[in-house]
Parts: C-alpha cells; structure tokens; sequence
C-alpha cells in the first residue's frame, strides 16, 4: 500500500505557485511536495479528511489531495492561500479547498477532520503559540484520527566536502536561529515529547532528507538559494552584530566552491512524528 500510495502523492505532486515571507523560502517550498508527506501515507485513505495546517504555497496539500477524500489547507497569508488555490486549480482538484485562518483559531467545528499535519510550522513556535496550536489540532481531530508533523533538526545535516566557507555559511544561519530561538535548531528530535506532552499518543517516528544534491542542477539550485538566502538574511545579521560583511562574502564563495565540486553533496534532514488522539 505504502509504494502505490507513495507513488500517487508523488505524481501528483510538482512545482508551481508562490507566497510566504520572503523569496527564497518560496522558491524553496515550490521545490517540495509529494517526498515531503510521504511518511503520513500508510495512515490515510480515500475517506480521510484531511487538515493541511500553515499550508503554504499548497505545493504538498495539493499532492496529499491526491489519495485522501477530501483536503483543506489554511495558511495565515492571504497570499499563500490565493497562491495555493490557484496550484488546486491548474491541478483540476476539486477536493481541495484552501481557507485564510489561523492555526491558533481555527474556524472548524469539533472533530471535523481524521488527519491534520504540519509541515515546517512547528519549529519556530513559541510554548504558548505551539501550545495553543496542538489544543486546536486535538480539537478538530475525530477520536482516533492522527496528527503528523516534520520539521528540521540540524544535527542530522550531512555535508561534504567540509568547504569552509559552506561551513561558515551553516554557521551564519545557525547564529541567526540561535539568536531568534535556539531550541528551533533541533525541534525535530523532540517532536515525539511535545506531541506526548501535549495529549497525542506518538505511534510512528522517523526522519528523512531534502537532498539538494540529486545531480548537477539540484547542487546548482542549491547554490542559488543559499545565495538568495545569504544575500536576504546578511544585511539582517550585519545589522545586529551576529556576522561581519566578509563572513556573508566568504559563505558565497564556499557555497560556489561546493557547487563546482561534482560530487558535492547535502542533505537535510527532516524528523516526522505521527501521533494518535485517543
Ligand atoms: C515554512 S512555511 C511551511 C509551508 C508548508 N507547510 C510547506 O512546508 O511547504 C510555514 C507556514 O506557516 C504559516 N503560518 C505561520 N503561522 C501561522 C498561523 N498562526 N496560522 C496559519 N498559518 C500560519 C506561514 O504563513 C507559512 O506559510
């Protein structure tokens, strides 16, 4: 069951639309979909009803709709929404809707949905945000429905070779993480507690990685997003005194250096939690 269904999610999933905060993390998301979900499969069925909680650009809503009954996505940016609504529409779904709303409030009566995931949200809640986020997944959830969640933990991050202007780079992103919110760095190992923690019964945990080094053209993506994304955040680091100008020159040319290299390689990884409401 598991490779049909992963099968589908992944053909139905592809590149698209846009929206989020600033440009890179939306040529970033656009590259994901299907891979990214593939872990909460073996839960779903033709008849769940599935809630896609800060969805995003849709990119992996739009693939999840795909194999479950019916989808809905909700995402606090109007411009996620208007972005993801188009992406269902190209797609020619129409179990799929998309709604502005707030995961800290969400406008759903309770025990309206079998499964509700969260993709790259978590990890930078506050305890109250997070805390209220969680009550109001276990809310909308029907008795026995699952929760899955997947977010980043950094020390799981293969790199090689170790360029030092790449390791600077990590560095640099690490310091401004540090600095917003250290425990973000390595949220995806504890996601099992939290979700325990907060009344789930966690029954599955794994993880897996975004390989930004599949062949010459994902290094070279890679590269142009660590590049958009160290020109975006440098200005902010310089600014308060966590990175100097030639550190954000230095990073670019390690980011060059490693895309050069044939045999570069990078790979992210991702932890996923499934977790039950009883
Ligand atoms: C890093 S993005 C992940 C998007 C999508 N899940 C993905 O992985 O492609 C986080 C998303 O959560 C949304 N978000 C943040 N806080 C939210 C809230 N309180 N309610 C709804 N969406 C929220 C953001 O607008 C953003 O689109």
């Amino acid at each position: 069951m598991e490779s049909a269904q992963s099968e589908r999610l992944r053909r139905s999933s592809g590149r698209g639309c846009a929206m989020r905060h600033d440009g890179s993390i939306v040529e970033f998301q656009q590259k994901r979909g299907g891979d990214s979900a593939a872990f909460f499969v073996p839960f779903l069925t033709s008849d769940t009803i599935l809630l896609d909680a800060g969805c995003g650009p849709g990119t992996i809503t739009v693939a999840l709709a795909g194999i479950v009954g019916s989808a809905v996505g909700v995402d606090i940016e109007p411009r996620a929404i208007a972005a993801a609504s188009a992406r269902a529409a190209e797609a020619g779904l129409t179990n799929l809707t998309f709604a502005e709303a707030d995961m800290t409030a969400l406008p759903f009566e309770d025990g309206s949905f079998d499964a509700v995931f969260f993709h790259a949200v978590l990890y930078h809640q506050s305890e109250a945000v997070l805390t209220r986020t969680l009550a109001e997944a276990r809310r909308v959830l029907k008795p026995g429905g699952f929760l899955a969640t997947r977010d980043a933990d950094v020390g799981g991050n293969v790199l090689h070779p170790e360029i030092d202007g790449v390791r600077l780079a990590l560095d640099l992103w690490q310091r401004w993480y540090e600095h917003d919110d250290p425990k973000a760095l390595f949220f995806g190992r504890r996601q099992s507690s939290i979700l325990r923690a907060h009344g789930f019964t966690p029954v599955w945990a794994g993880a897996s990685y975004v390989n930004h080094s599949a062949d010459a053209a994902s290094r070279s993506e890679a590269v142009a997003d660590a590049r958009r994304s160290l020109l975006g955040l440098g200005p902010q680091l310089v600014g308060k005194g966590l990175a100097a100008d030639d550190e954000i020159q230095a990073a670019l040319a390690g980011w060059e250096a490693w895309g050069a290299d044939p045999d570069a390689v990078y790979f992210r990884c991702r932890c996923e939690c499934v977790a039950r409401k009883d």
